[in-house]
């Protein structure tokens, strides 16, 4: 049965494939910025346990891997200046996902294929052989794009700090035929299949619509492109990024990219250029036809579900066996200005690496902050069951609350005061801009007023609200950045995102959110829902910042439980 599928499948999809090339859009590009050297780094908002370099832009995590004991992070690195340009890879290793030690550039340019940049890759750890690194390289300003691979200068350095670039067989992938050179990027890690191949992803895209080729190796050398892309999906543009990897149907167990068999689903996530939003899909892996296919519980697209509804982009993951677990990293990039990027003489940050697992439904992915980050709690203050009528709200004291990690849980009593749900609202961050923190509501608003001003000129809420729908109820989780900040020329989006969670046996509702100085990274109902904010505010910062806890819904809430900590700063070297 499976074949007729399949090539129905791929005359469809090679249909889409006569199309012209078309430079797409990507990185905004400051030519007369990218260079200016930065003279001293503003601390002001800085992260203290979100990792970033000593200075200066960087952008995508690449290559994470586990290999000998050791976490290896490179990542995009401009090592001019404070906005995208020059870029080559960065790298910083660590014990245990959370301290860091930065080391020299793995990749920079130093060939003719990867002049003009050593762009997105990942790692692959081939058994017997050790770690070899795929990536992108730059050939000219047209942004032409061909894959290439390094290997460690030296295996038994136990931080592979050097990497070559063999001359034989460089690069190792070419963009051919009716490939858009300047949309052909970002080589997933490798799989092994059966058939004795290795197979990579590599992102693309023509006209508008966005795809993800497979190429196959033998000899992880020689390269062939699989007729086919793997997927792809009208009106989505470039596809930057892709991530392709096996998810367990049951428990919280990461797999190793290679696993097969009746227990495991797959996952496809692409980072989407147009929006720089990324979304994933759910699906089957059709290993004999190598095509993929979404489930159909989710949108394919567009509106598809987000590993996270902020700033979060060009993420990657990797399988960490020693702790048998799917470890995700994403850029969270800068709102602020440019010009502010360079003042700081900084810009990016990396997410909190997060354990990824499927859902018991199915249906999505949960993603919760790697145990490790608990090892930065220190002093914790607790509560339990207080209760906020509406338009009450506390102030949770005793610690650093630009510095924090909170968990809380929230319960109500009754459902019947939520509002209406309006059939048309499809984009949950136009409901929350719209309704926002402080507007009553029935059954909430109510959550985190975090990096919080003491008369509240400046704060960041985390919240939910609860709406009723003719056959369920709606959740919405927002992280609305609107009065983050007195300064104005400032991107203050109202993040938000739907949250999949019965309400009519259970009325609680969790989040937990990561408060570091310029991040409000925040994980709904255990990690369904999740949102990362960048916010710069100008009062309530270092010990000026505070946490409240608010209640604006006529439906009393009760704090179930709440456990806040100041966090130590990680170490970065
Ligand atoms: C994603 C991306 C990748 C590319 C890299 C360049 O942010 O555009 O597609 O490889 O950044 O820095």
């Amino acid at each position: 049965m499976a074949l007729p599928i399949c090539v129905t499948i791929i005359l469809i999809s090679s249909l889409f494939l006569i199309s012209n090339d078309g430079v797409e859009a990507f990185h905004s590009i400051y030519p007369d910025l990218q260079s200016i050297s930065v003279p001293s780094v503003t601390k002001l908002h800085r992260t203290a346990y979100h990792f970033q370099p000593r200075r200066n832009w960087i952008n995508d995590p690449n290559g994470p891997m586990y290999y000998n004991g050791v976490y290896h992070l490179f990542y995009q690195y401009n090592p001019k200046g404070a906005v995208w340009g020059n870029i080559i890879w960065g790298h910083a290793v660590s014990k245990d996902l959370i301290n860091w030690k930065e080391l020299e550039p793995a990749l920079y340019p130093s060939n003719p294929f990867d002049k003009y940049g050593c762009w997105s890759g990942s790692a692959t750890i081939l058994p017997g052989k050790g770690p070899v690194i795929l990536y992108t390289g730059v050939i000219d300003n047209r942004s032409s794009e061909v894959q290439l691979y390094a290997v460690p200068e030296n295996k038994s350095d136990p931080f592979l700090r050097k990497w070559v670039k063999p001359k034989s067989f460089n690069p190792i992938i070419k963009a051919e035929g009716a490939i858009n050179a300047s949309a052909f990027r970002d080589p997933t890690t490798a799989w092994w299949s059966r058939d004795g191949h290795w197979r990579i992803l590599i992102g693309g895209g023509r006209k508008n619509r966005g795809m993800a080729y497979t190429y196959k190796s033998k000899d992880f050398l020689k390269w062939m492109k699989v007729k086919h892309p793997i997927h792809s999906v009208e009106s989505t543009g470039t596809w930057e990024c892709p991530d392709f990897y096996p998810v367990s149907l049951k428990g919280k167990n990461g797999l190793d990219l290679s696993t097969v068999g009746k227990s495991v689903k797959h996952v496809l996530k692409n980072s989407l250029d147009k929006t720089r939003y990324e979304y994933y899909t759910i699906g089957r892996y059709l290993r004999k036809c190598d095509k993929y296919i979404p489930d159909n519980t989710s949108e394919d697209g567009w509106g598809g579900l987000r590993y996270d509804y902020g700033n979060f982009y060009a993420s990657k993951s990797f399988f960490d066996p020693s702790k048998n677990r799917r470890v995700l990293w994403a850029w969270a990039n800068e709102s602020d200005s440019k010009e502010d990027d360079v003042k700081k003489g900084w810009a990016g940050i990396q997410s909190i690496p997060r354990t990824v697992w499927l859902d018991s439904h199915g249906r999505q992915l949960v993603q919760w902050p790697v145990e490790e980050l608990n090892s930065l709690r220190e002093k914790e203050v607790k509560l339990s069951n207080r209760k906020l009528k509406k338009g009450e709200y506390f102030k949770v004291t005793g610690i650093t609350a630009a510095q924090a990690d909170v968990e809380i849980t929230f319960s109500f009593s009754s459902l019947e005061k939520a509002e209406a749900f309006d059939s048309s609202w499809v984009k949950a961050e136009n409901v929350c801009e719209e309704k926002g923190s402080r507007n009553e509501g029935g059954v909430g608003p109510f959550g985190l007023l975090t990096l919080a001003s003491e008369k509240l000129e400046e704060f960041t809420p985390v919240f939910f609200r609860v709406f009723k729908a003719p056959k369920n109820h709606v959740i919405l989780m927002c992280s609305d950045a609107t009065s983050s900040s007195l300064k104005r020329e400032l991107y203050k989006p109202s993040f938000a995102g739907f949250l999949d969670i019965d309400l009519s046996h259970n009325r609680k509702l969790s989040l937990r959110s990561l408060i570091d100085h310029s991040v409000v990274e925040s994980f709904g109902g255990g990690g369904k829902t999740n949102i990362l904010s960048r916010v710069y505010p100008t009062l309530a910062v270092k010990k000026k910042a505070h946490l409240f806890v608010f209640n604006n819904g006529t439906e009393h809430i009760t704090v179930e439980n709440m456990k806040a900590w100041s966090m130590k700063s990680a170490r970065r070297n």
